[in-house]
């Protein structure tokens, strides 16, 4: 009978992809024959391997506060939002005009800049635990950083992570972020193994990186009862992204820093995505102070960033002054535009603003649940304001396995049938709000969802 009932939905399931796949190629000719030219000169036709889809990405040049226009002409409300840094959508006026105004004075100096010290002001004084920070030029180089700056604090080489959390294309960090469900590599749920995320990353880096489940207590307390004495660091996101916009446990988080504590090690709480949550970032909620933290994303105003701070033993250890300073460098670090834009940003976005668009996130959450619920599709929903996660086919999302046990295949098609709607979010349903949208654009982007998952709805099984 089961098998029957397989067969049935998998039919149906081939059915809606050709009727989904048709409409997407319809609205964009344009898109696809810009891939197409893309992919003669670039793997994929892009530089990018998050942000590819099948049957191919759409081509965007223009936006204008939430919504932005492919290569076709098409309107599409953005819930992604360059995976979430763009916290006023695009191009708020005041980014905008001290942007223009810096650009024609010169774009970039080695020079230190008066925008880098107000940014520096602004995070210094908005993140409790930051005492000193630093810039560079993504959250990939943030967290490179921060972890050398733990290891030579501590004099030790292993990081702990947890299994799903990604912190970026560094080498020492691409480890466990997603293996495969029933990978026996990757070991039990409990009591997950180190395993290599990409070909290409030395072996041996799993020697340096320890892997625990996120939201585990037990598991924290395992691995620092086997091996404290050589741990550098813990790093976790308070709120997993990628993983799954998965909220952590205060407890959990809690227990990670007595640990570390009493162990000698530092806390790094990678605050690259979920520092626009909270004024303070989400450490402000959890009232924990990290070690050192790492941020990208919003602060660089739209252009590219990275950031790490933290306590001033730990981020003295940068000063040039001394006679073995850490080495942190970079062409484009501190650069004027990034730092002018970023100023910008910040500014145009206080508590206020925050607490606004957490609201118009809680507005979406709710909606997404509810809209799945009535037309009977088995779901849940994650995150903290502003971040909303969607995961089909799953009751509970608490860490990484249970956010990858999702249906997949679904979840692609749907993702491809709001993009037919007039609506993107992250092909994984991970949606973020911005200073650019208000509760009607949340009402329209539901109206549209639920078009687009009555669309798909006969390729799911029941709830
Ligand atoms: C939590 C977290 N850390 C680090 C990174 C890496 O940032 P970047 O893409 O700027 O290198 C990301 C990127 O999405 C992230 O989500």
């Amino acid at each position: 009978m089961a098998m029957v009932y397989e067969s049935r939905v998998d039919g149906q399931r081939a059915e809606v992809e050709s009727a989904v796949l048709a409409a997407y190629r319809a609205r964009t000719p344009v898109s696809r024959e810009l891939h197409e030219r893309a992919a003669q000169v670039m793997p994929g036709g892009d530089t990018r391997t998050i942000a590819f889809h099948q049957p191919y990405p759409l081509d965007v040049q223009e936006g204008r506060g939430c919504i932005f226009i492919d290569a076709d002409g098409n309107e599409l409300y953005d819930f992604v939002n360059n995976y979430t840094s763009l916290i006023h959508g695009h191009g708020h006026p005041d980014v905008t005009r001290a942007v223009q105004a810096q650009v024609g004075l010169g774009t970039a100096f080695p020079n230190p800049n008066r925008a880098q010290t107000r940014l520096a002001e602004i995070m210094t004084e908005r993140v409790a635990s930051v005492d000193l920070v630093r810039f560079c030029n993504s959250g990939t180089e943030a967290v490179m950083n921060a972890l050398r700056a733990a290891r030579a604090f501590t004099g030790r080489d292993l990081i702990v992570k947890m299994e799903g959390g990604y912190h970026g294309t560094y080498d020492d960090i691409e480890v466990s972020v997603h293996p495969a469900l029933g990978d026996e590599r990757a070991g039990d749920a409990g009591a997950p193994l180190a395993l290599l995320d990409t070909p290409g990353v030395p072996v041996n880096t799993v020697e340096n990186v320890a892997v625990i489940p996120y939201n585990c207590i037990e598991c924290a307390e395992r691995i620092f009862r086997e091996r404290g004495e050589e741990i550098a660091a813990v790093i976790v996101e308070p709120v997993m992204g990628a993983g799954g916009m998965i909220m952590a446990d205060g407890a959990f988080l809690e227990t990670l820093r007595a640990l570390t504590v009493e162990n000698g090690s530092l806390l790094i709480f990678d605050e690259v995505m979920s520092f626009r949550l909270m004024p303070g970032g989400m450490q402000e909620h959890y009232r924990i102070r990290p070690d050192l933290t790492t941020f990208a994303k919003i602060i660089g105003g739209g252009f590219p960033v990275g950031g790490f701070g933290g306590r001033s033993a730990v981020m003295e250890q940068f000063n040039p002054h001394s006679a073995t300073p850490l080495w942190q460098s970079g062409t484009f670090n501190g650069n004027l535009i990034t730092m002018t834009a970023g100023v910008a940003a910040m500014e145009a976005y206080p508590a206020s603003e925050v607490h606004r668009i957490n609201d118009l996130g809680d507005r979406l959450r709710t909606g997404l649940g509810a809209t799945a619920r009535e037309a009977g599709v088995r779901a849940t929903t994650t995150g903290f304001g502003s971040f909303v996660g969607l995961h089909l086919g799953a009751d509970q999302v608490t860490n990484y396995r249970e956010s990858a046990a999702v249906s997949k295949d679904v979840t692609r098609l749907l993702h491809l049938a709001l993009l037919n709607e007039g609506v993107a979010c992250a092909p994984r349903m991970a949606w973020n709000t911005t200073t650019a949208m208000d509760e009607a654009t949340i009402d329209d982007v539901l109206a549209r969802f639920r078009r687009a998952l009555a669309f798909v709805r006969p390729a799911m099984p029941s709830a």
